[in-house]
């Protein structure tokens, strides 16, 4: 026998042995496992119970006190005087550029259409079709003149009928919805400014942008 066809059916054999000992009968065993230690980590899978902690819970609450990535958290209480404050203290940091404009009827018809109404005369679907008392029209006497940041207020914390939408819409999504509720609060206006792009509305909020700071930080 040469040395070549020895070392044939060597390599051969040791295939055989590999396939046969890697085949087991239980589906769940990994076979031979080689430095095991590869295989199993230390980590534990969550809600698997944890020895480490008295209440061995795996899958730990964040530290008291912590604030989530991104998110800003709103320190005006929710009381009469906290409306009131906000509706003097915060002011809209986006400007009403087309793009936030058209984000902000994209936030509206997702959470506000179905009460408020395509134009915010408070005709939506929850009140036409009966059982949710209307909500009054944005150009409404009311409603014509109400603050930018008490329409915070209100969409952060729910007023009333309304619920909160705090947990619903981040800060940016807030404010980028009240640019767009701001163009049907004067109907003859929010038309035309639909129309010939949005100019009456930059006009209509001069401050805009001038106290940037104030209003993220709330
Ligand atoms: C469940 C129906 C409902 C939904 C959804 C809803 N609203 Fe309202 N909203 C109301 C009602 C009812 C009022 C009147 C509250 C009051 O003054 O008693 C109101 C009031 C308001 C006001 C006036 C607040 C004030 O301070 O007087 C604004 C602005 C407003 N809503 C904006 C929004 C926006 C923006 C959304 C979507 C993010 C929204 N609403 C979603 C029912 C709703």
């Amino acid at each position: 026998m040469s040395e070549i066809k020895f070392a044939k059916i060597l390599i051969l054999g040791a295939l055989i042995m590999v396939t046969v000992v890697g085949c087991t009968t239980d589906p769940q065993s990994p076979g031979i496992e080689y430095m095991p230690d590869m295989y199993r980590t230390p980590a534990l899978e969550p809600y698997s119970g944890n020895s480490n902690y008295p209440d061995s819970m795996e899958a730990r609450l964040p530290a008291e006190g912590s604030i989530p990535q991104g998110y800003l958290p709103y320190g005006i209480p929710n009381t009469n005087e906290g409306y009131e404050m906000a509706g003097a203290l915060l002011k809209n940091p986006l400007d009403g550029s087309d793009e936030i404009m058209a984000d902000g009827k994209v936030v509206y018809t997702k959470y506000c259409v179905h009460c408020h109404g395509k134009e915010g005369k408070g005709d939506g679907p929850t009140v036409t079709a009966g059982g949710h008392p209307p909500p009054p029209s944005y150009d409404s006497q009311t409603l014509k003149n109400l603050s930018e940041g008490k329409m915070f207020h209100t969409i952060t914390y729910g007023k009333n009928l309304m619920g909160p939408h705090a947990s619903q819409l981040n800060v940016e999504e807030r404010w980028k919805v009240i640019r767009y509720v701001q163009t049907l609060q004067g109907a003859t206006e929010a038309e035309s400014a639909e129309e010939t792009g949005d100019e009456n509305v930059e006009s209509e909020t001069p401050e805009a942008g001038t106290q940037e700071e104030t209003a993220m930080n709330n």
